[in-house]
């Protein structure tokens, strides 16, 4: 097993967390046994994030002991992979819009001592601004205003802290081209953040465009 960044490997072209817990898995993931750990199968048709990462992310934010505001949580799939890489010291607040998501989040956070389920609206940081500050924020909210509600949850990054983004062009404006919906969303990231790395995520996403960013 290889370790490409910090809690994140790869073995024969398959990416895997180490599992915090184990035998536990989101969505029937392959569990491999290896020198006394147990390691969790990633897919990158299944996470934007870990996507990114098959795609050639340079620098993972995203690391052991981590303070991850994590945006658009859905049923904790992905969460519990970054939950896996943060381990027990790190924290991943899971804020999520939708109740019947959020069901199936709680079931999967109470069976993980650092995630944090978050019934809220990204668009209202406010109502969830006792977390504090976060090192990392991740936005995977297919939303119009995706820009926007990454640049008002800014506010619990410092300066230099890190954000990541998945871009859904497609769900931004359904018939304009993906490169003028990005170059949009990029002029109105740039109020907050600098453009540290670009990553289409085709093949395993259409449509799609990752940005590792920097708060200014
Ligand atoms: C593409 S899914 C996220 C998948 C998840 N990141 C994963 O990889 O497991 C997008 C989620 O964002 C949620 N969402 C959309 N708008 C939101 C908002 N304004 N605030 C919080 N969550 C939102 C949706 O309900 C949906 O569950």
């Amino acid at each position: 097993m290889r370790e490409l960044f910090p809690g994140v490997y790869a073995q024969n072209g398959l990416f895997y967390t180490r599992n915090s817990l184990k035998g536990f898995k989101v969505h029937g993931e392959k569990l491999l046994q290896d020198k006394g750990s147990e390691y969790r199968e990633w897919n990158p048709n299944q996470s934007k994030l870990c996507a990114a990462i098959a795609k050639g992310i340079k620098h993972m934010p995203i690391t052991k002991e981590s303070k991850v505001l994590y945006l658009g949580a859905a049923h904790g799939a992905t969460p519990s992979f970054v939950a896996d890489i943060v381990g027990s010291k790190g924290e991943v607040y899971c804020i999520e819009v939708a109740p019947i998501a959020m069901r199936d989040l709680i079931a999967v956070c109470e069976k993980r001592g650092n995630m944090i389920p978050i019934l809220a609206d990204a668009r209202k940081p406010e109502d969830y601004e006792e977390i504090g500050s976060v090192d990392v924020v991740f936005e995977d909210v297919a939303d119009p205003q995706q820009a926007e509600i990454m640049n008002a949850n800014a506010r619990f990054l410092s300066k230099g802290g890190y954000a990541l983004i998945a871009i859904k062009s497609r769900a931004i404006n359904s018939i304009e081209e993906p490169a003028h919906v990005y170059a949009k969303v990029k002029k109105i990231l740039a109020e907050a953040f600098e453009i540290e790395q670009e990553i289409p995520l085709e093949p395993f996403e259409q449509d799609h465009l990752f940005l590792v960013l920097r708060k200014k």
